[in-house]
């Protein structure tokens, strides 16, 4: 009887410095785009081979990575390499923390690929078959900077040879070794041990284990993949690169899964966003988090949505939101900013220059214009007057404010929580509302209006305003002489 497969395991390379980042405030792969580091991409590219031990390799603030990592891929194994003397060595370290009784497949990936796919990691394994080696490449127009895959007279790869040990002729191959392996672990174990730093760069490279392999006669595979899936990311001009191709990337799959966007290039979406199909994406919306987007919304232009759930149907138009919650059936906008903890309703409406916060606003109920909403229960079917304040803060503690359902509060009213107006009743414009409204009961909360007669004609004799006033005296006082 055959063995049963020995589960894969999954080396990743991310102790290296990243110096060209130039980065004090970050590790090179905690850099990320589209809501993940590159090293959670990686690690989502990897998750799909269901490997049976992941181990990531730290070194160069390992702190700070090994915290990350807890928190998006508890079951990976850190291992330290305190000291970065080359990919090779890593690997060795790498390979102490696996069962050396366990000989199965072994597949390394650089921490600083994000644009790895699934498929590529996939098509690798399944060509890796029995090979000591097999070597993920891809053909570059520029190949500077790579290690340079060096072919024998049949065909077959001889070895990898990096950019700084290269020959003019070496130099000109423009097939690369994108660090992505898989390996025989058994015969991975034998050839690490042997390493030189015997280089331009004095370091072990895991790259002389293909040569080692080649010069043994042990069978050694290539698959190539599509310049744009292994690109290594040292920069961050080529971390905004990686971003526009992992986006567009991104927003075909939904394209092609019914989503309709207008402008791809200036719609971006993060990994962690899902979209129903007929929603549209109008230009320069950008979609963060566990962003949710409804059947046949429409968001944009100019929208930016953080951690926020659009219903059905719902109309999102220049807004800002972050942990919302929208119904089905809402129109947003233009110019609307909702802020955490806002839960609208079905059929709501809120309109031009709104800010919410925490707010709770029942099924059809409308704010239409210029008001901030805080700290707020309102029900179903109401209606909030142009320019209203929720006056929730007292300096000291927030406050809250409740209204009912079918209420109708005028234009300019101050809430002053905390507050209470019942269902069914109406204020007056421009109160101040700071006792609680009965249901069914007008609240006004505002001083009687006093004219003072013939007050400019005194005090401002002589005016444009003056003789204005005089002239229309006139013509009234006629007025009542005919009639
Ligand atoms: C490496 C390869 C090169 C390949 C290129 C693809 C070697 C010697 N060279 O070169 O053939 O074309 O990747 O992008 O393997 N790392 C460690 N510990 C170390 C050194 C590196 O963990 O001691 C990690 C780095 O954090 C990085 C990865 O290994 O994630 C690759 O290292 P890097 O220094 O970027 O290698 P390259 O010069 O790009
Ligand atoms: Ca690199």
């Amino acid at each position: 009887m055959p063995e049963p497969a020995a589960p894969l395991a999954v080396i990743v390379l991310a102790a290296g410095e990243g110096t060209r980042m130039r980065s004090p405030g970050r590790p090179k792969v905690l850099h990320g785009f589209a809501g993940r580091s590159m090293l959670g991409h990686v690690l989502a590219a990897v998750a799909p081979l269901r490997p049976g031990t992941t181990v990531v390799v730290v070194g160069h603030r390992r702190e700070e990575v090994v915290a990350h990592l807890q928190e998006i891929a508890p079951d990976a194994v850190p291992v330290v390499q305190a000291e970065q003397h080359g990919t090779g060595h890593a690997v060795r370290l790498a390979l102490e923390a696996l069962d050396p009784s366990a000989n199965g497949t072994v597949v390394v990936v650089p921490g600083d690929a994000p644009l790895l796919t699934d498929r590529a990691l996939a098509d690798l394994v399944a060509a890796h078959d029995d090979a000591a080696a097999t070597l993920l490449t891809s053909v570059l127009p520029d190949p500077t900077g790579y290690g340079r895959v060096v072919r024998d007279a049949d065909g077959g790869v001889a070895r990898v040879v990096e950019q700084k040990d290269a020959s003019d002729d070496e130099l000109r191959v423009d097939e690369v070794a994108t660090s992505v392996y898989a390996f025989d672990q058994a015969l991975l174990r034998e050839a690490v041990a042997k390493l030189s730093t015997d280089n331009a760069q004095g370091e072990e490279y895991l790259t002389d284990v293909i040569g080692m392999f080649a010069a043994a006669g042990r069978p050694i595979g290539a698959v190539q993949a599509p310049a744009d899936e292994t690109a290594g990311v040292n920069d961050r001009v080529q971390l905004a690169a990686a971003h526009r191709v992992y986006n567009t990337r991104l927003l075909e799959q939904h394209m092609r899964s019914g989503v309709t966007v207008v402008d791809p290039a200036t719609t971006w979406v993060d990994a962690g966003v899902s979209i129903e199909v007929d929603a549209v994406l109008h230009p320069g919306t950008d979609l963060h988090g566990a962003t949710r987007i409804g059947e046949g919304a429409e968001i944009g232009p100019q929208t930016s949505l953080t951690d926020t759930e659009v219903g059905a149907r719902s109309r999102v138009e220049r807004c800002v939101a972050k942990e919302s919650r929208i119904g089905a059936d809402v129109t947003i906008g233009p110019f609307a900013y909702l802020r955490p903890g806002t839960v609208l309703g079905d059929g709501v409406h809120i309109g031009t220059y709104v800010e919410l916060k925490k707010a709770d606003v029942g099924s059809g109920t409308k704010i239409p214009h210029l008001s901030y909403v805080g700290d707020a229960t309102i029900g179903e079917h109401t209606n909030i007057g142009a320019a209203t304040v929720f006056v929730n803060y007292d300096g000291v503690e927030k406050h809250r404010t409740t209204i009912g359902s079918h209420a109708r509060t005028g234009a300019d009213n101050m809430f002053v929580a905390p507050v209470e107006v019942g269902d069914g009743a109406y204020t007056a414009a421009g109160s101040v509302i700071t006792q609680d409204v009965p249901p069914g009961a007008m609240g006004v909360a505002r001083a009687h209006q006093r004219n003072v007669a013939g007050w400019v004609l005194r005090k401002r004799a002589g005016t444009a305003a003056a003789r204005a006033a005089e002239r229309a005296l006139q013509a009234l006082s006629a007025d009542g002489e005919e009639g």
